[in-house]
């Protein structure tokens, strides 16, 4: 059993390791949430996000893990008889395709081995064959480490079809990664509150663009939960349309405030650094599992090129060190592992957990 009062520390993708002073914000007493107090705290939550993810347009806050965004962005702004080209590189990506027919929409698959990314000709060549509402596109795909080339994609995707939304599931990249919605030309992103945001998860934050609004009002059938203009009617007030996890909205506006202190230029900086020094390790001891160029600076997929066995040496490691880091993902089990370095992971953290690797190895 877990001792609570000396719990684990987290190096798996997600959840990730939170600060003492995170969860603190999360046992503040609670606010109505259509209080007063509780809409200057949403309003100033989302005026911050709007400058962490670089955007003058919508950011809504959903009190659900990311996956019902997957489904959101499927149903809000994809009309049923229109078909989306769903991008899949990983087992993330292959859900949202996955999610997208659940939906009853019409999907054309873009399909790369685990391990590649998706290129920027690859998405052009297929767009230019068919009559496409809707692309979706993996940021980071957390199952193999890989980062998409998405500026590349967007920037193709701007010149070449202009008329097809963009859905990016930015689960494990936003905050971590780069990224800049409105000059991306992006409609819908994405992202839980448990990855590069380091806090327990039960929120997601979603970024909407005006035109993918403007399509939304088009959709009949949007269903409840996560109809998009539901959310911007009650964002012109502050608020959420149903009741939302308060206690998480205190952690974010907590952690943005982190985030813009330091400068999201060094925030993805400090991200790189830690995944470079995760990546020399991997490179020395074992290989990395995705091409370098493509190698995420969130976590670092490690090829087990050893044969170690990967159950038991996560085993020893948690034993001795009460220190948890990922398997392989799904059917990369037992040929990967994965390093989480996200959120408020640091080098020193890194260090301590490669060494104590290093000890079961050697
Ligand atoms: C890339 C990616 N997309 C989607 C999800 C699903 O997120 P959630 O479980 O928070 O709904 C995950 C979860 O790890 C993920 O890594």
């Amino acid at each position: 059993m877990t001792d609570w009062k000396n719990p684990p520390r987290l190096f798996i993708p997600g959840p990730v390791h939170v600060l003492p002073e995170v969860l603190q914000q999360l046992a503040r007493p609670t606010l109505g949430h259509r209080g007063k107090e509780y809409t200057q705290l949403h309003g100033e939550t989302v005026e911050m996000l709007k400058k962490i993810l670089f955007t003058n347009q919508n950011v809504f806050l959903s009190t659900s893990s990311a996956s019902g965004v997957w489904e959101g962005s499927i149903r809000n702004c994809v009309k049923l008889d229109e078909t989306v080209l769903c991008t899949m590189c990983g087992a993330f990506s292959d859900k949202y395709a996955d999610v997208a027919r659940a939906c009853g929409r019409k999907v054309e698959e873009l399909k790369v081995e685990w391990g590649q990314a998706i290129t920027a000709e690859m998405v052009d060549a297929k767009l230019s064959q068919g009559k496409y509402a809707a692309v979706t596109l993996v940021h980071n795909e957390t199952s193999t480490g890989l980062t998409n080339p998405v500026y590349e994609i967007s920037e193709m995707l701007k010149q070449k079809h202009p008329d097809v939304l963009v859905f990016v599931d930015a689960v494990s990249g936003m905050v971590g990664l780069p990224m800049h919605f409105d000059d991306l030309g992006w409609d819908v992103v994405f992202a839980s509150v448990q990855k590069a945001f380091a806090i327990p998860p039960g929120l997601a934050v979603f970024a909407v663009s005006n035109r993918a609004m403007e399509k939304a009002k088009t959709v009949p059938d949007r269903g409840y939960y996560f109809d998009f203009l539901e959310f911007a009617k009650s964002a012109a007030k502050n608020q959420t349309p149903t009741t939302p996890s308060v206690p998480h909205i205190m952690a974010l506006h907590y952690q943005c405030t982190r985030l813009l202190g330091e400068g999201m230029e060094n925030v993805w900086a400090r991200h790189k650094k830690m995944a470079e020094y995760v990546r020399e390790w991997a490179k020395k001891n074992f290989a990395l599992f995705c091409p370098e160029e493509y190698a995420s600076n969130t976590l670092t997929t490690v090829k087990n090129t050893r044969g170690i066995k990967v159950a038991d040496v996560i085993n020893a490691v948690q034993q001795k060190h009460n220190t948890v880091f990922g398997n392989g993902y799904s059917k990369l089990k037992q040929e990967t592992f994965r390093i989480a370095h996200m959120g408020d992971i640091t080098i020193d953290d890194l260090k301590e957990l490669l060494g104590w690797i290093d000890d079961e190895i050697n």
